[in-house]
């Protein structure tokens, strides 16, 4: 079984991924932290060309059993706090428009879901990664509400995350390649207002559903 769960930036993706994973006994799966780490080595190494970075880097995911947070590794050393920070989603956003970068990691991201139960989330994981996944979800909420979100998650300034953001869906739904858009036979949710336990009590009935 396969969950895809695409939207936007602070739409709660995350978190609501991890939860739905640890409730159903799935495995998850965090596609953006593969493209922040490509930025960060991007920034580490600023003359190498990014699809050489991206299929020569090493990333690894460590499970979540209980829903927290897990921890990235890239080359073996631990990243986890340096890829959350503004400077690396920006640059993220960035890498993820080159073709070359995406094909690198979508290999990779469908070598890992080859086998097991899944639930993964990204821009473009019911669109492209996982075009026959039994459920695709579309999680989004009020730009306002989302900034909000990562604000207090970041402790930073509400309006400066909010144009952080706003550009960053932009290039995001703009770009050539597997844009963020949604997946013609997604159920869009739209977050706002409602819990992190609703959102995945919602997700969860979907799957039982199936
Ligand atoms: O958590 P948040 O939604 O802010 O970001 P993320 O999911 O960690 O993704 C960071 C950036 O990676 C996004 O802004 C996208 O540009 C890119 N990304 C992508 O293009 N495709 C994916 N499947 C996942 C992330």
């Amino acid at each position: 079984m396969f969950v895809a769960i695409d939207g936007p930036a602070g739409a709660g993706k995350s978190t609501v991924a991890r939860a739905t994973a640890c409730e159903l006994g799935f495995t998850y799966l965090d596609s953006g932290a593969m493209y922040r780490c490509v930025a960060l080595r991007s920034l580490w190494e600023p003359h190498r060309e990014l699809a050489e970075l991206a299929r020569e880097a090493r990333i690894e995911l460590s499970g979540t059993p209980s829903g927290e947070p897990g921890r990235v590794l890239l080359d073996g050393r631990d990243v986890s706090e340096e890829v959350r920070t503004s400077a690396v989603s920006e640059a993220a956003s960035v890498v993820a428009a080159d073709p070359a970068v995406r094909e690198a990691l979508v290999a990779k991201q469908r070598e890992l879901i080859a086998e097991g139960d899944w639930v993964a989330e990204g821009r473009d994981i019911g669109t492209v990664v996982a075009p026959d996944a039994e459920l695709k979800v579309f999680l989004t909420a009020d730009p306002r509400e989302r900034a909000r979100r990562r604000a207090a998650e970041l402790g930073a300034d509400v309006g400066t995350v909010l144009a952080e953001q706003t550009m960053r869906d932009e290039r995001d739904s703009a770009r050539e390649h597997s844009p963020l858009e949604t997946a013609s036979d997604a159920v869009t949710l739209d977050t706002s207002g409602l819990s992190v336990e609703e959102v995945v009590a919602r997700i969860v009935e979907l799957v039982r559903a199936q």
